[in-house]
């Protein structure tokens, strides 16, 4: 996909990520059902950055959350990038249904869970020459914030995205009491500590927990270490 124009995030050497250009930076809540299970995004706050560029923190530690406070310095914060720059369709697992596929790369689960209602869209991609089913299985694989998961016209072989405006989402997810990534939405670009672009894609998750192994992406560690950014709602 096109880059979203003006708007460029760069991921700095043990440092946070650099913003350039306007976006707007908002809470993206996972809002779950009784059963606990993710069922829709909440917009939440807003927040305006008082310069440009502007630096989000990327280590866990900042006092000032989302944006950095210098605190990597004080930890000595090993940020080095471990993700590499192939492909999403290099990576990619294919799944077969009868009227549409399901792409999946594992190594970028944001732990998001939308996959998992319904009997999971690995199971509902089987059940997609139903039309009620279809639509489902295209609204939770679409809800998937990292692009882990992406369903295919399977007649096109055209993949289905949603229609997302660019923007910078700060996952909180309290049916875990925790807090996720930075939602990059919208075909944001991203380039590695050396300038070197990652692909483009229209829903990317970054980490700012620092326990990533797949760095600069988010690979759901945050769930495992119970990271909280205690910003306010
Ligand atoms: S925010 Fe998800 S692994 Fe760091």
């Amino acid at each position: 996909m096109k880059a979203a124009p003006g708007i460029q995030v760069k991921v700095t050497l043990n440092g946070p990520y650099e913003v350039t250009g306007k976006v707007p930076l908002r809470i993206e809540t996972i809002g779950a059902n009784i059963h606990k299970e993710s069922v829709k995004w909440i917009p939440g706050k807003t927040f305006e950055p008082k310069e440009q560029p502007f630096y989000l923190c990327r280590c866990g530690h900042s006092k000032n959350k989302p944006f950095c406070d210098n605190t990597h310095l004080k930890i000595d914060f090993e940020g080095t990038e471990t993700a590499g720059h192939t492909t999403y369709v290099e990576e990619a697992e294919l799944l077969e249904g009868p009227n549409m596929l399901l792409t999946d790369v594992q190594h970028l689960c944001a732990f998001a869970r939308f996959c998992d209602p319904n009997g999971q869209v690995w199971n509902m991609v089987n059940d997609t020459d139903d039309p009620a089913v279809k639509a489902q299985f295209i609204k939770q694989v679409g809800e998937c914030p990292s692009g882990r998961l992406v369903s295919w016209d399977r007649a096109t072989q055209t993949p289905i995205e949603p229609e997302l405006k660019p923007a910078i989402g700060i996952i909180e997810d309290p049916a875990k009491d925790t807090s996720g990534p930075l939602w990059l939405q919208g075909g944001i670009e991203v380039l590695d500590a050396e300038g070197v672009p990652y692909e483009i894609r229209n829903r990317v998750t970054l980490c700012r927990c620092g326990a990533s192994a797949n760095k600069p992406f988010c690979d759901g560690s945050h769930a495992s270490m119970g990271f909280k950014d205690h910003i306010a709602p």
